[in-house]
This record gives C-alpha cells, sequence and structure tokens, in this order.
C-alpha cells in the first residue's frame, strides 16, 4: 500500500487554509493508504517560545483532527517531539545539504522579511521536514502550494543520501489541491496562522463574522477579490454568480452570506469536538506516537548502519 503523510504545526488555531490546503485532502484520500499526521511541535518552536501556548496548541491540533473525522484507528497520529529519530535524522540531512541551498528557500526568506527571528532552526526547517517524510517511505504528501519547494527539499535530501551512501530512502511527491491553491487571509496575503490574519475552523460564530467582516476589500473586476476567493471554497462559481452580480459594491452583504457559508460548513465538526477530551488526545497521540517510533526507529537503524556510526 502506498504511503500519504502530512504535518501541520501546532502554532495557533488550524484556519481555512490549513483546512482546505492541507487536512481536506488528506481526508479525502487517507483511506486508500497506509496514512500518518503529524503534529510538527519542533518546526512550531522556531516560532513559538511559549510553553502554555504551545501546549494548548498540541492539544488544539490533535482536536481539531479529530472532530473533522480523522480515524485514529486507520491513520497514524503522532507527535514528533515524541519521535526523537526526527531530529536525528534531520542533523545527517544537514551535513549532505548546503548553506546556499538551504537559503534559497521561500518559506524562511518570507518569514524573515516579515520580521520573524532568523535562528538557525528556521533555516534548517527543510531538513526536519524532509526527515519527517522520509523516515516514514512516504509516497504522497499533501501540502498546500506554499510547501511544493519543502517537498523538493525532501526530494533533493533522499537524492543526496541515496548517492552518498546507496538506495535508503524514496523520493515522494507533493500533491497540491487545484482548487486550493493558496487560500488569501483576511489582508490578502497567505493565510497564515503566524500572520494573525486567519479564519478560524473551530471559532465561534461570533469569530468567525469578525474575521471576514475585516477582510480587505480590494476589488477585481466587481467582485471583492478575496471574499470572492475565499467563497469559492465553499460554492461553486456558478452557485456565486447570482449572488455576487446581484451585490455589486454591498461588501457587508456578502460577508455576512459567506460567514453563514463557512458557519453551516464546519458546525457538525464543531459539535464533534465539543466531545472530545483533552485525556482523548492524550491516548491518541501517545499510541498513534509509539506506532511511529517503531517505524522510524526501524528506519534510523539502517541509516546508522549507512553512514558509519554502528560500529
Ligand atoms: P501556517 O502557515 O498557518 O503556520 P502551517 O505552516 O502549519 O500553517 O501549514 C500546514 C499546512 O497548511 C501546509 O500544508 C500548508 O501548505 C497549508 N497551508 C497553510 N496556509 C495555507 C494557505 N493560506 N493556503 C493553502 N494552504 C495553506
Ligand atoms: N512545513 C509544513 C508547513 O509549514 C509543516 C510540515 C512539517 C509538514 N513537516 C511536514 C507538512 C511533513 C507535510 C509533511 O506547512
Amino acid at each position: 500500500m502506498q504511503k500519504l503523510l502530512t504535518g501541520l504545526q501546532p502554532s495557533g488555531a488550524l484556519h481555512l487554509g490549513n483546512y482546505f490546503g492541507a487536512l481536506k485532502p488528506f481526508l479525502d484520500l487517507y483511506q486508500e493508504y497506509e496514512s500518518t499526521l503529524l503534529v510538527v511541535d519542533y518546526h512550531a518552536l522556531t516560532t513559538l517560545k511559549n510553553p502554555e501556548d504551545l501546549r494548548a496548541s498540541i492539544v488544539s491540533v490533535v482536536k481539531d483532527y479529530l472532530a473533522l473525522g480523522v480515524d485514529p484507528k486507520r491513520v497514524t497520529i503522532a507527535q514528533q517531539s515524541s519521535v526523537p529519530e526526527h531530529t536525528e535524522l534531520a542533523w545527517v540531512f544537514e551535513t549532505l545539504v548546503s548553506v546556499p541551498f538551504l537559503m534559497q528557500a521561500h518559506a524562511y526568506k518570507d518569514k524573515v522579511a516579515k520580521g520573524f527571528e532568523a535562528n538557525a532552526g528556521l533555516f534548517n526547517y527543510p531538513m526536519l521536514m524532509a526527515s519527517d517524510i522520509l523516515l516514514y517511505d512516504t509516497d504522497v504528501v499533501p501540502v498546500g502550494a506554499d510547501q511544493r519547494q519543502h517537498v523538493e527539499y525532501a526530494r533533493e535530501a533522499a537524492a543526496k543520501f541515496n548517492s552518498a551512501y546507496g538506495a535508503t530512502f524514496k523520493e515522494p511527491k507533493e500533491r497540491v489541491l487545484k482548487s486550493a491553491g493558496v487560500v488569501p487571509g483576511t489582508d490578502g496575503e497567505k493565510m497564515s496562522k503566524s500572520y494573525g490574519n486567519t479564519i478560524p475552523l473551530f471559532g465561534s460564530k461570533d469569530a468567525i463574522q469578525k474575521a471576514v467582516m475585516s477582510i480587505v476589500t480590494d476589488s477585481e473586476g466587481d467582485k471583492p477579490k478575496n471574499v470572492y476567493a475565499i467563497h469559492t471554497l465553499f460554492k461553486t462559481e456558478g452557485e456565486l454568480e447570482g449572488l455576487y452580480s446581484g451585490n455589486v459594491g454591498k461588501y457587508k452583504a456578502l460577508k455576512e452570506v459567506l460567514t453563514e457559508d463557512i458557519d453551516a460548513y464546519f458546525s457538525s465538526a464543531r459539535e464533534r469536538r465539543e466531545s472530545i477530551s483533552d485525556g482523548d488526545v492524550v491516548t491518541v497521540l501517545k499510541e498513534g506516537s509509539e506506532k511511529a517510533r517503531a517505524r522510524a526507529s526501524a528506519k534510523m537503524a539502517d541509516v546508522r548502519k549507512k553512514i558509519g556510526v554502528t560500529i
């Protein structure tokens, strides 16, 4: 069976970009694969330095996965920091790739341009992500368009290792949902937990409304382009045509309909989420991380032999 894997950073509440970019494609595909979903907490540490917030986000992200219908019996849901082989393998990859190569990463450059600290973890981020993917012999990685280059980095790490030490890692492919691409945030930039421009998946209706009302309304033709772009995630262009042509210039009315559509789309998942306890999350992560660790340590034993540290 082919293997599917994706990861999300527990750096804040999940938002529409995470859902349509990564989670929905994962949910649509996971039954046909041997699937793994990672809570990449060591990645989140590159930007989040508040222990309380990190702990709360780890729990919250897993609740989100479960509420959206990920079945922990069919998907290994694992916490990255509970599987130390991830950071171990990242180190090995870091000895194989060059600094100028890592310097080309768009995600790194974008974060630094936005004023994030240029810490060495942020710089090496793609090699930790390569380990996440390659440790499990992953075939397919569902991600948003912004992560395409990071999956290329994983292929490159696999190729570098294989040519230095012999065939060991599979080269994975990304799966980017065409319709989602990059979901814009309320400011028109890429929606991101770390940019404060999100529309939450599991916010109250008030929180959704507040975020939707703050979407900037630059127009393209006679449509407010960001409102419309987000609306197309919930309704077809045909369904939206009458609405937008009947409400030209009426941004508030369009945003009210969008609020209703978002709220309705996630309402049953939101109800399900209420019944998931912190204890449920601990159990799911413990079982998933143990399963992941067994696979990762077998792979790492092979790597250690090949690089010459097993004596
Ligand atoms: P964030 O930028 O909010 O911190 P992550 O980096 O944890 O999100 O991304 C998790 C997944 O969600 C990745 O696959 C990423 O491509 C996807 N994703 C994040 N933001 C967007 C967006 N605005 N549009 C589409 N996909 C997105
Ligand atoms: N870098 C991804 C992001 O910011 C998150 C991530 C970490 C990931 N490891 C992964 C995604 C492995 C897919 C597979 O969105």
